[in-house]
């Protein structure tokens, strides 16, 4: 089955960039009009005419810095004021830092939880009732295998991906029956400009994937009648993730000390 999003309209923030510009152009070409947000409107309006253009569908673009409550109002508002019913929910936008929480900037990591943890929370908690009314479509919510095992020297990023997890499978049980499935989307290291933004590839662990491999993964879920709630992209990511599920904690503890040291 594929899925035909035309009639439906897609949020998918963090477009400007990597997995969530892969994933807009995705929903595009299934039909769906898109709401594009970020910080970068140039890189927006690009992608948002390229999209218009070679899928015939509409696409607004939405500035906002996810960061605040007023860059999650913009969101809402605009998800609302599209022309179709929003069918679709892409919380992408997401940062990481890297270092030992000690010589961590504070207002570094309280942005890297308002961005990763509330703004995620906060935009499934107020368009979810559009979705439900709509009745069918997806929340997809980005986490990672940072997800499944702590992340020494990259303590909080791990943390908000763990919570990114934990809060979406509780989610995909509470919206059986309503139309609406909840997937937490977990890539591995990825070629976008996330480590430019770490500041350094020394947490990347495995073979890097490009952001179409990781939409592959994403709409291969979607296709399935029954979406699961959790997909880990890349075969080798997901048999890790398999692993580390079924080891003891400190065993799992040991073995991310190792794989982090730098
Ligand atoms: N790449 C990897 O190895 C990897 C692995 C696992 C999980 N992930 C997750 O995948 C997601 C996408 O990351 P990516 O790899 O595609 O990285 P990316 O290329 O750096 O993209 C990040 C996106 O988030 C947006 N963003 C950042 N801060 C924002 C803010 N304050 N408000 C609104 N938007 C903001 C950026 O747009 P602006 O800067 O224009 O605002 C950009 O569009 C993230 O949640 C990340 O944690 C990535």
């Amino acid at each position: 089955m594929t899925l035909d999003l035309h009639g439906s309209s897609a949020v998918v923030t963090g477009a400007s960039s990597g997995i969530g510009a892969v994933v807009a152009a995705r929903l595009a070409a299934r039909g769906a009009d898109l709401v594009l947000v970020a910080r970068r409107t140039d890189r927006l309006e690009e992608l948002a005419a390229r999209l218009r253009a070679e899928h015939g569908v509409e696409a607004d673009v939405v500035p906002a810095d996810l960061r605040t409550s007023d860059g999650v109002t913009a969101v809402v508002k605009a998800a609302r004021a599209a022309t179709k019913p929003v069918g679709t929910l892409v919380n992408n936008a997401g940062f990481g830092t890297h270092g030992a929480l000690l010589e961590e900037d504070p207002e570094r990591i309280e942005d890297e939880v308002a961005l990763n943890v509330a703004a995620l929370t906060d935009l499934t908690r107020a368009l979810l009732p559009d979705l439900v009314a709509h009745g069918s479509g997806a929340v997809v919510n980005v986490a990672s295998t940072a997800a499944f095992q702590p992340v020494p020297r990259m303590a909080v990023y791990g943390a908000t991906k763990a919570y990114v997890l934990s809060f979406t499978e509780a989610l995909s049980v509470e919206l059986r029956g309503t139309g609406v499935h909840a997937i937490t989307l977990c890539p591995g290291a990825t070629r976008t400009e996330f480590f430019d933004v770490v500041g350094t590839e020394d947490a990347a662990v495995g073979r890097f994937q490009t952001p179409e491999q990781v939409a592959d993964t994403l709409f291969r879920a979607l296709d399935r009648r029954r979406p699961p709630a959790t997909v880990v992209s890349g075969r080798a990511n997901a048999l890790a993730g398999a692993v580390v599920g079924a080891l003891p904690r400190r065993v799992v503890l040991a073995a991310a000390s190792r794989l982090t040291a730098g």
